[in-house]
């Protein structure tokens, strides 16, 4: 497995698989990896002759008081895990090839980078769409794949995509979960055990309303009051917030009506996990 630090070194390797009229499926990370991630590698692959994986732990999308220092890093790990799945090639700058001294651009989304999880992380998603956009400038992909765990930065990407006439499809594949239930995310393994066992609570709940809607409730108040109970059962949780909305552009509902984004986010302990379903009515 070839792991490439340098953006130079990588984009002479792309030029030569575009040379070679290979298509380039692209799968962003900030490492850590587990199925989530490796499903991306797996869609990527099916698609496109040469996929390659970033791992790049990303410091403009983090606020000053998140986890940016202790977010988990296994570098070894992840390259044997990319290398299982088939990825042909880890890109894994260091912070200062990807900001050098007197970095100075950013990109930025509006409105819609400013509610859900953009409200309480202020400035997460211009980091995000700074990244992307130009990882998607050295790795020149055909297609990029996104996790639906993280439903409104596929939004925010798509729409940055569009906006931006960036060449590049992006393709959102589907919630990787535990046997539990409880999404996968590298975060995870911040919490406690007893944190663990209740985060189930997450998954359970949104399950129970998806049910609700297609048995016919329409009313988004009510299924968020709902959730807000079920999940303040349990002892650890401190919901930050429970949003149902329209997935094309994130708008709060009046009504249940067309493609739905159930989303919330809650912590436990210090860790805040996110998690939604999308429902189709
Ligand atoms: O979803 C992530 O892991 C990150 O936000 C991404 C897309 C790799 C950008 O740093």
């Amino acid at each position: 497995m070839r792991v490439i630090e340098r953006i130079s070194d990588l984009k002479a390797v792309i030029r030569s698989q575009k040379a070679s009229g290979k298509t380039i499926g692209f799968v962003p990370t900030m490492g850590y990896l587990h199925e989530g991630h490796l499903s991306l590698v797996k869609a990527s692959r099916e698609e496109n002759d040469f996929t390659i994986m970033s791992i790049f732990v990303n410091p403009t999308q983090f606020g000053p008081n998140e986890d940016f220092e202790k977010y988990p890093r296994n570098m070894e790990k992840d390259t044997s895990l990319a290398e299982s799945v088939g990825a042909d090639l880890i890109f894994s700058p260091s912070v200062s090839e990807m900001y050098p001294e007197g970095y100075k651009t950013y990109v930025d989304v509006e409105k819609i980078t400013e509610v859900l999880c953009g409200k309480s992380r202020p400035g997460h998603f211009k980091g995000v769409t700074t990244v992307v956009t130009k990882l998607f400038n050295i790795v020149e992909p055909d297609k990029a794949y996104f996790g639906q765990k993280d439903a409104q930065q596929v939004v925010v990407i798509s729409k940055m995509v569009k906006d931006l006439n960036m060449n590049i499809e992006i393709v959102m594949c589907p919630i990787v979960r535990e046997s539990d239930g409880l999404a996968m995310s590298s975060r995870n393994t911040y919490l406690s055990m007893g944190e663990r066992q209740e985060a189930v609570i997450l998954s359970k709940s949104l399950f129970e309303a998806e049910e609700k809607i297609k048995n016919g409730e329409r009313d988004p108040e009510l299924l968020i009051s709902f959730l807000r109970q079920k999940i303040e059962t349990v002892n650890f949780a401190k919901i930050d917030y429970i949003e149902i909305t329209d997935m094309a552009n994130l708008n709060k509902l009046e009504e249940i009506h067309g493609k739905i984004l159930i989303a919330l986010a809650v912590k436990f302990g210090k860790t805040r996990l996110i998690d939604n379903v999308i429902v189709e009515v």
